[in-house]
């Protein structure tokens, strides 16, 4: 049975993926703000360092898999949180923690994006480049200001929306990138995305109840005709965790009931062109 590191496990998805893991028999090391075996905040390059060090010495040096679930939603206020949360913690603590992770042999790491960065148009050029270079105040300033400038009729509806969905295309942009260098794959160490749709958690609900969803009514198509729930989610982070899922690296999965097929049924495969 192997180690496995679940950031945000204290809630919604990274509950449902710890008690997954639990249950097949791992030993997981929970991270999150509260209620968690490291309590650390993922937003600070202090946090993560602290949390890196406790998981180096909680495992040893040696870990199979980490599931970086964590992460605050659209309606957070300020978009330098989102930026830091969303994006520089899976990115830092993953760099931290890849030397333990080839230390297994067969590490696996599932990082949570978002089929918001498909399926929201409102993709920032110019965050992506700051977030994929790695500058992260930089990020966060560019972050703040676009969120200013943002028509005020979307910022009340989602104050950062723009901010979380490029976040989420930075990050699955970063594992395609860096799942075939070969400090990752001629280590073993394989590096999968997974893009939930609408999972009923509280980041989704933002203070709202489940029983007034209505599939009908939502804003983005759901040809499943149901909502997800942590569990969906969850299983396939475990699958892709298993030392078995051994041919799969850089890949991007969608776990959101057909949303990204039904609004962009012509997006894959994209042909190459020379
Ligand atoms: P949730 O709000 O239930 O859980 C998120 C967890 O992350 C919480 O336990 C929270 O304390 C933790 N967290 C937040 N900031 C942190 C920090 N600075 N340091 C450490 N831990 C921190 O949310 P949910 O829905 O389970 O979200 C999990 C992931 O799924 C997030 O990355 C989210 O962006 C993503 N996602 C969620 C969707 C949904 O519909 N619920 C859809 C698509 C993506």
């Amino acid at each position: 049975m192997g180690i496995h590191v679940v950031t945000g496990s204290a809630s919604g998805m990274g509950a449902a993926t710890a008690e997954t893991l639990r249950e097949a028999g791992h030993t997981v090391i929970g991270i999150d703000l509260r209620d968690a075996d490291v309590t650390a905040d993922l937003g600070t390059d202090e946090g993560r360092a602290a949390a890196i060090s406790e998981v180096l010495e909680r495992c040893a040096g040696r870990l199979d898999g980490v599931a970086a679930v964590a992460g605050v939603g659209p309606s957070t206020p300020n978009a330098g949180t989102v930026v830091s949360i969303n994006y520089f913690h899976p990115v830092r603590l993953l760099e931290g923690l890849r030397p333990a992770l080839a230390a297994s042999g067969a590490g696996r790491v599932v990082v949570i994006g978002s089929n918001s960065s498909t399926t929201v148009p409102m993709i920032d050029d110019r965050l992506v480049e700051l977030l994929l270079v790695g500058d992260e105040e930089a990020a966060r300033e560019h972050a703040r200001g676009a969120q200013a400038a943002t028509p005020a009729a979307v910022r009340a509806a989602s104050p950062t929306i723009s901010a979380y969905a490029t976040t989420k295309f930075a990050l699955a942009r970063w594992a395609r990138q860096t799942a075939v260098t070969p400090e990752w794959a001629r280590q073993g160490v394989l590096l999968n995305v997974i893009a939930p749709g609408a999972v009923v958690t509280p980041l989704m609900l933002a203070g709202g109840r489940a029983e007034d969803l209505d599939t009908d009514a939502f804003p983005t198509p759901m040809p499943l005709g149901m909502f997800g729930a942590p569990e969906d989610v969850a299983f396939w982070v475990h699958q892709f965790l298993r030392p078995e899922a051994r041919f799969t690296t850089g890949a991007i999965l969608c776990v959101d009931g057909g949303t990204d097929a039904a609004m962009r049924p012509d997006a894959q495969p994209t042909a190459m062109t020379v």
